[in-house]
């Protein structure tokens, strides 16, 4: 019996932290129309989430799911990465299959004590720097080129895994900021605490904010502002928005415009209904970790009802883990597109309070827009499904 027992037991540690979950995804997807946002709560082949382990499994599920549909594929760590802090400039090295890439991104540390949080800015940031908390400026469009349509395949990333890699820039993105988490996990003196790190970006690199914070589970606080469809609104809500007039950024266009998704998105654009996902499914993916979603309510092209229905729609995902608190969003208007309002201030203060410093007595109970009628989303239209307690 012992011989037999060992092999399970070697078996079942060779194993996938995943493989403890239900049915794989099948190979070729079987896509089925609904016009409603997509229930977090039930997994592909229909069995429903019931416990924080499903939960576990059910985001994984998600996961794939981005990367098959919307994001293309994000490589694993590559064999090697290497690096250096000098002063204020992070050196990054990475080979891959016999090609290498080096990038760099500068660190802007505050006076104090160390160790300091850091949040790494996509490409800057666009947000007061908080006191004590070191800016990790992450050139992105050095990893992936972001101009127009034109860009796809060139940066950093592409010269390392080829120009028809199926990743959008976005995922490459990702891919940058992991390799800056892995060479600063080298260097035990950086003084940056990497359990306090936070991502920030606005606009088109606030889509990126939002996405590299779903993909990297090493960030703790998620910063995405004003990044509108493709980031924190959902595409369903966008184009119902666009059919009754609004001119707002929709999926069909933002293929026409950028390479912030992958390829293999395109044929998906004219029937974002078919897709068994949507964005209050990637701000999910952010959970159990913090998520603070800054938008602005007065910028039709953004879609503040898309935005503010997505993202509320998103904290459903936290409220059955328990943890609704660790999801904010704040919709304000009035100002300049990326130019932080004052009125946000105390909201952004409590988030990095109780994700970056520690204080978990911060309140972060923020769920708020400031135009009327939830900013128009009505949930009843949107949500036929129900949110479980998971425990
Ligand atoms: C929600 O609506 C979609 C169609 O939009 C339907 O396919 C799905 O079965 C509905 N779910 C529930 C729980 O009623
Ligand atoms: C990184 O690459 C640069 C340029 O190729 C090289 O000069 C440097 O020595 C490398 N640093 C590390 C730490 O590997
Ligand atoms: C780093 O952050 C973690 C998580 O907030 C905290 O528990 C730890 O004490 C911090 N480390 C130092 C050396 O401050």
């Amino acid at each position: 019996m012992a011989p037999f027992k060992n092999i399970l037991v070697s078996l079942i540690l060779a194993l996938p932290a995943f493989a403890a979950c239900g049915a794989a995804l099948p190979s070729s997807l079987t896509l089925r129309a609904n016009s409603r946002l997509p229930d977090p709560f039930t997994f592909y082949d229909g069995t429903k989430v019931t416990s924080q382990n499903d939960w576990a499994c059910r985001r994984e599920e998600i996961n794939q799911l981005f990367q098959r549909l919307e994001l293309g594929t994000l490589p694993p760590k590559p064999a090697s990465v290497t690096g250096s802090l000098s002063g204020n400039s992070l050196t990054v090295n990475v080979s891959h299959e016999g090609k290498s890439i080096s990038f760099t991104a500068s660190v802007q540390f505050p006076s104090g004590t160390a160790p300091f949080p850091a949040i790494i800015a996509i490409g800057g940031s666009s947000i007061p720097t908080p006191s004590g908390v070191a800016i990790i400026n992450f050139n992105n469009n050095d990893i992936a080129a972001q101009d127009n349509t034109g860009s796809r395949g060139r940066g950093k990333f592409y010269t390392l895994y080829g120009s028809g890699h199926s990743a959008a820039a976005t995922t490459a993105w990702a891919w940058g900021v992991a390799r800056i988490i892995d060479v600063l996990e080298t260097i035990p003196s950086s003084r940056i605490n990497l359990s306090r790190l936070g991502v920030t970006g606005c606009s088109r690199n606030g889509k990126g904010a939002l996405i590299v914070g779903a993909l990297e589970t090493r960030i703790a606080l998620t910063i995405p502002q004003e990044s509108g469809s493709g980031g924190a609104a959902c595409w369903r809500i966008s184009d119902s928005m666009k059919s009754r007039g609004v001119n707002v950024q929709t999926a069909s266009q933002i293929v026409t415009e950028n390479v912030w998704f992958s390829p293999l998105f395109n044929q998906y654009v004219n029937r974002v209904n078919d897709l068994p996902i949507d964005h209050h499914l990637l701000a999910g993916m952010v959970a159990p970790r913090g998520l603070f979603v800054i938008d602005h309510s007065t910028i039709d092209w953004l879609g503040p009802e898309s935005v503010f229905g997505c993202m509320k729609t998103g904290t459903k995902v936290y409220q059955a883990l328990g943890i609704a608190d660790r999801m904010g969003v704040s919709q304000v208007g009035g100002h300049n597109h990326c130019q932080f309002p004052s009125s946000q201030q105390s909201e952004l203060n409590a988030f990095v309070d109780k994700f970056l410093r520690g204080n978990t007595a911060a309140n972060t109970n923020i769920v708020r827009t400031d135009k009327a009628n939830n900013a128009g989303f009505v949930e009843a239209n949107w949500v036929n499904w129900t949110t479980p307690t998971l425990s």
